[in-house]
């Protein structure tokens, strides 16, 4: 076993080697005769390889492995101070740059995970409202810290479940966090106005500096682990206000990994639609070849000379040709945007045989299409089952199965708390459930008997088991 590890780690290191030092073009084929060679390694010590390879149990990708961190950890360092002295010295001789006295931010040292908070704090809090900015006429940045001041912490791409108030009436919508997440930089949601949706009007109408505004979050898993060793190329597709986690998770990885690169097609309607604009023209400028931004416009203004149209199967194929994305089974894909769109990327990237574990995507269902659901109108017993445990609970009339099991304490899984993941799913024992629709919940899951616990309220006496995962 010692020796299967052993072997495995060298031959790790020198593909991993062999990678950083060779051009590009033959990453695929070091990372086809180390797969090979892994599996005659796995062969000669007995282990077979399994017929079916777990993400766990895989391999790590090639551009993530970092080749001196597989070496012995004296040599690494050595290697390391070495390597930063030729880049300093080659930095003055060549380019005559000097390096800073001081470096001013601190920066994540390799193989470190930036801001990975694993548990989503299960009460909603009140955060603090430090800024806002307008970025288009229908979108603004709303700033936001912890009650005491705090930075929020997040993992790039995830969101905030937001409850605001319309008419008396308790909304809850989810927002992404479009900042990066890295320490020092200010957090914040962008909330682009849509057509009659109450809380978005409401929050571009009155949303002002010094507000409280109640949130659950963040959670999501439409994020990555940036992680400064990697060297990667992150292909993103996104359309209108999808561009918040996309912005995220791009920035977030420009700044932690030096090695990896980012291209984004962006659909908008127009050029005053595009959220962001400003900002990524200033990312296109600080990170050069490793940041590409490709706009498609809907309805272009005279001057464009930019792609036409919306992102359909046909001009995402065309851009991606246009970009010269040839997928080298590297690539990690990530879409968001409005659902035509996210049908014909998935349509696309499919028909190019790409395997959808490489693809991340990230949906939210529009919340003003949803029906009401109140329950019985009164407060209703549920008895919450978990790991053999009963606990009874009242819901109020009005509340939601999982808003009263995480008032009383208990401790139920959920992500979104609007419908829109699964997380929260629990198999109904007895009595019945009135649920808010749409929502995630297959046909066959319901015919098995599961309901959701965040859109869920009792129409009387009602008894659920919470399922270990
Ligand atoms: S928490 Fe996401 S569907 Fe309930």
């Amino acid at each position: 076993m010692e020796e299967h590890r052993r072997r495995a780690g060298r031959l790790d290191a020198a593909a991993a080697l062999a990678a950083r030092a060779l051009p590009k073009a033959f990453t695929p084929w070091i990372e086809q005769a180390r797969l090979d060679a892994r599996m005659l390694i796995d062969r000669t010590s007995g282990r077979a390889p399994s017929p079916l390879v777990s993400e766990a149990s895989a391999p790590q990708p090639l551009a993530e492995l970092d080749p001196l961190g597989l070496l012995p950890r004296g040599l690494a360092e050595r290697l390391r101070a070495a390597g930063r002295d030729l880049s300093m010295l080659g930095s003055r001789l060549v380019l005559g740059k000097t390096p800073p006295p001081l470096i001013e931010r601190p920066r994540p040292a390799a193989g470190d995970v930036v801001s990975l908070p694993r548990k989503t704090p299960n009460m909603v809090r009140p955060l603090r409202v430090v800024n806002v900015v307008r970025e288009t006429d229908d979108a603004v940045s709303i700033y936001l810290t912890e009650e005491d001041g705090s930075p929020l912490e997040f993992q790039p791409g995830q969101f905030l479940s937001i409850d605001v108030e319309v008419d008396g009436q308790r909304l809850r919508r989810a927002y992404s966090l479009a900042s990066p997440s890295l320490p020092d930089v200010p957090r914040h949601i962008t909330v682009k106005r849509i057509q009659d949706g109450r809380a978005s009007n409401l929050l571009n109408d009155t949303i002002a500096e010094g507000a409280e505004l109640k949130v659950l979050g963040p959670s999501g898993s439409f994020t990555v682990e940036p992680r400064a060793v990697n060297q990667r190329h992150l292909v993103m597709i996104a359309g209108g206000s999808g561009i918040t986690p996309i912005m995220s998770i791009l920035e977030t990885v420009l700044r932690v990994e030096r090695d990896s690169r980012v291209t984004l097609i962006y659909g908008n309607r127009g050029w005053d639609d595009v959220i962001f604009r400003d900002r990524l023209s200033a990312l296109c400028e600080e990170f050069g070849d490793r940041l590409t931004v490709d706009h498609v416009l809907e309805d272009p203004p005279e001057w464009w000379t930019g792609e036409r149209g919306l992102l359909t199967v046909e001009i995402l194929e065309s851009r991606l040709r246009a970009l010269q994305i040839e997928d080298d089974g590297l690539q990690r894909y990530f879409i968001c945007g409005p659902t035509p769109m996210m049908e014909a990327a998935h349509v696309v990237l499919a028909g190019r045989g790409i395997a959808a574990s490489r693809i991340a995507e990230e949906r939210f269902t529009s919340p003003e299409a949803r029906s009401g659901a109140r329950g019985s109108g009164k407060t209703e017993r549920v008895v919450v089952s978990r790991a053999g445990r009963e606990h009874g609970v009242q819901v109020a009339a009005g509340q939601t199965i999982l808003e009263a099991g995480l008032a009383a304490g208990l401790d139920m899984p959920f992500s979104c708390a609007m419908g829109g993941c699964g997380a929260c799913r629990v198999r109904l024992e007895d009595g019945q459930v009135e649920m808010e629709e749409p929502n995630c919940l297959s046909q066959a899951e319901r015919e098995q008997g599961y309901v959701l616990a965040c859109v869920g309220r009792p129409l009387g006496a009602v008894r659920v088991e919470v399922e270990e995962s």
